[in-house]
């Protein structure tokens, strides 16, 4: 048996564990793996297809990123070609990727990513390709798993830089505007607001408005609390309003989402006369080692990926479904996408200890 694997869309900690896992549970059978480098550019001619051996992941598994890159600009059913005049046509180079895994005689493949890569697999899926996929995001906006790996360091890392920001609140009197990355999704926002006893948190599924957000930082100085702290997540909007976005993207890629934190913090500041300060977290999020809860799921999954290719499950996602690890048909899992439920118990606890959503 001769496989592939492959990482797309924005890395998360824990895909060097995934590969290691599927790497040794794959050799150990007596199979083949192949690494597709740069999402799957490798199969295009635009990057490298390596031997993945016991030796190439040896040592890895606590290492942030991916030995295999990655990239958010290589979807193979619309991928941007340049032209000679310098601008770039989208073109479905699906065939040509096929046909490049069949010479190269990869009989099945495991495609790491979040709904981005999960859309591309299951089109891929359909013109015949044997696929599994291991759920990864540090938004965990991905249907059907309990979570993904990535997430909880990501919310750790949020956290650390919460806790950070208390201190310097605190001395000054200030409130601190905090934006976490989630895209359309305020898991990252939640969590880490909640773990770290922020006062005010602003999420895409609770459209905030301004004036309460302000009422709660007001209150706090009445109770002689001076500062505050807001955690927003990027894609968080007030009612009615609009996601923030950043500058033009590159061809072929999905639109930059952010800078909210910069807004709120001056209306913050011009409603109430606090001196208020922002910050985007940004990449910082997706860097480093995973946790150990990364890096044991990321481990079971990348196991779990190869008993799936073992027992034919194609076109599945491996999940967890505590205390399990599953397979969902990609299918179901694309059918919509996880947001945080508005009337979750982590919401209600929050809201119960005083935290504002803004609404
Ligand atoms: O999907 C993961 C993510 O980190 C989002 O939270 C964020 O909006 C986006 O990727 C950032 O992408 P890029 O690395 O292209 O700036």
């Amino acid at each position: 048996m001769r496989i592939a694997v492959s990482t797309g869309g924005g890395d998360a900690p824990g895909l060097n564990a995934v590969i290691r896992a599927a790497v040794l549970s794959a050799v150990n059978r007596g199979w083949e793996v192949l690494g597709v480098k740069r999402g799957f550019a490798g199969l295009l001619g635009e990057d490298e297809v390596i031997h993945l051996t016991r030796e190439s992941v040896r040592g890895i598994a606590h290492l942030g990123g991916t030995i295999l890159r990655s990239t958010n600009r290589g979807n193979p059913f619309c991928y941007p070609v340049k032209q000679p005049d310098g601008s770039f046509v989208e073109v479905d180079r699906s065939d040509e990727l096929i046909e490049n895994a069949r010479q190269l005689g990869i009989e099945a493949m495991i495609s790491m990513g979040g709904d981005g890569s999960l859309a591309i697999a299951k089109r891929l899926w359909e013109k015949g390709v044997k696929i599994v996929c291991v759920p990864k995001t540090i938004d965990n906006d991905v249907a059907c798993t309990v979570t993904t790996f990535g997430f909880d360091t990501a919310v750790n890392t949020a956290i650390d830089a919460i806790d950070k920001l208390h201190t310097t609140a605190e001395s000054h009197d200030r409130v601190l505007v905090m934006e976490v990355m989630g895209r359309d999704a305020g898991f990252i926002a939640l969590h880490s607001g909640v773990a770290s006893s922020a006062d005010v948190i602003l999420i895409p599924e609770i459209p905030y408005d301004i004036s309460k957000v302000c009422e709660k930082i007001s209150s706090r100085d009445r109770m002689g609390r001076m500062f505050s702290i807001v955690v927003v997540a990027e894609g968080a909007h007030s009612r009615g309003g609009t996601v923030q976005t950043i500058g033009p993207s590159l061809p072929g890629q999905a639109k930059r989402i952010g800078g909210i934190a910069y807004v709120i913090a001056r209306e913050i500041q011009d409603i109430t006369g606090k001196e208020t300060r922002s910050l985007v977290l940004g990449h910082l999020q997706r860097g480093g080692s995973p946790t150990g809860y990364d890096r044991l799921l990321a481990t079971r999954f990348g196991g779990a990926a190869i008993r799936a290719i073992a027992e034919g499950k194609w076109g599945q996602m491996v999940a967890l479904q505590s205390p399990n690890i599953v397979t969902v048909p990609i299918e179901q899992v694309l059918r919509s996408p996880k947001r945080v439920e508005p009337d979750h118990d982590t919401v209600q606890t929050a809201r119960a200890l005083g935290i504002s959503f803004g609404d």
